[in-house]
């Protein structure tokens, strides 16, 4: 691809969530960038325009405050912005929501990732960058990892809608012709993430000393991947990846959750300054359709030149001196 990033006017979608914002973050530091980046989010429960405080004032940024559905909003930032790449994180994305109301996510993840690929059939010189999920290709027993090349058996109304958006972009490359790149990503963590998901969820309680629910025994495995290389990856895909592509990118940090709230607690003591009480880790009923566990095969981004750098304890550190900052 020849997307002259440097220079791109770069629309991202769901920019004040949590990867959104870390990466118009990241890009907005990389040495050299001079394009521009517009954000549009419909500031839902799970946006939070503080995740920008640090580029608010940078020429370099706007902010649009709309849904990625409705065509006259992406039309009149096209008229101001002359968008050349559009990188989409908006959706909604807690696993647990879409199994008590599943509409929301059927209307954002799938009728928004249509209603954008239909605003870039009117533009094509755009190049659309779909973010997706391990969560698509279902669940792994013990061994195996999940390549590009893995079926899609998704397990709950989340994977599936996202299973979804990525059928259809992939369907508006080959019958458009339209320039698209997807890539699926294991578990983030990172600061700015909304503390309903597994690790700012026990962070917010240990600092408040309440309960640690777990899902069953703890015994499901997640590969965790630090907020700031998925952008990085995400940059190197633009930069280096082909049209019509599919790229999974995974943390190298395979584990199961009881094992990473141990390492957690570890951090937590260490930033803190006081030992975490262990037995406020409250085993729930496990999640319905719950998946036991992912794991990525990352060779095709790594031979673009990406590697995970982000250790899991130093990850963890930045989360949790993130969030001290809010709740002491
Ligand atoms: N968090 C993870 O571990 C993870 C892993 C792999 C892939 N993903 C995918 O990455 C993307 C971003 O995830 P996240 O964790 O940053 O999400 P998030 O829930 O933190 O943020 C989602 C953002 O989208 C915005 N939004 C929701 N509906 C919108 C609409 N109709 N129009 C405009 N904006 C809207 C919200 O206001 C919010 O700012 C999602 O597509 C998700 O499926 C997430």
């Amino acid at each position: 691809m020849h997307l002259n990033l440097n220079s791109a006017h770069i629309l991202v979608t769901g920019g004040a969530g949590f990867m959104g914002s870390a990466f118009i973050r990241y890009v907005l530091k990389e040495e050299g960038f001079v394009g521009h980046i517009s954000n549009l989010d419909l500031l839902t429960y799970a946006g939070n325009l503080e995740n920008l405080d640090s580029v608010q004032k940078d020429e370099r940024y706007s902010f649009f405050h709309g849904d990625i559905r409705d065509q006259k909003l992406l039309e009149s930032i096209q008229e101001k912005r002359a968008i050349t790449v559009i990188v989409h994180f908006a959706a909604e994305t807690h696993v647990d929501r879409s199994i008590t109301g599943p509409d929301a996510f059927v209307q954002t993840n799938i009728v928004g990732t249509y209603e954008l690929l239909e605003f870039v059939r009117k533009h094509p010189e755009i190049h659309f960058h779909h973010i997706s999920t391990d969560e698509v290709y279902g669940t792994l027993g013990k061994k195996g990892v999940f390549t590009e090349e893995s079926p899609y058996r998704p397990n709950s109304p989340y994977s599936a809608s996202k299973a979804s958006s990525d059928h259809l972009v992939r369907s508006y490359g080959e019958t458009y012709k339209l320039s698209t790149t997807t890539s699926h990503a294991s578990n983030n963590y990172g600061p700015g993430q909304y503390p309903e998901k597994f690790i700012p969820l026990m962070i917010q309680n240990i600092l408040n000393k309440k309960e640690l629910p777990v899902y069953g025994a703890g015994e499901n495995i997640r590969e965790w991947l630090f907020v700031e290389d998925h952008a990085r990856a995400i940059w190197t895909i633009l930069q280096g990846g082909k049209k019509g592509e599919v790229y999974n990118i995974g943390g190298g940090n395979e584990m199961k959750n009881i094992d990473l709230l141990q390492h957690l607690f570890e951090v937590m003591e260490e930033v803190i300054g006081e030992k975490v009480d262990e037995e406020l880790i409250t085993y729930v009923a496990d999640r319905p359709g719950h998946d036991f566990r992912y794991a990525m095969d990352g060779a095709k981004v790594e031979q673009l030149g990406y590697r995970p750098i982000w250790p899991l304890k130093a990850g963890l550190r930045e989360t949790v001196r993130s969030m001290k900052k809010v709740f002491i």
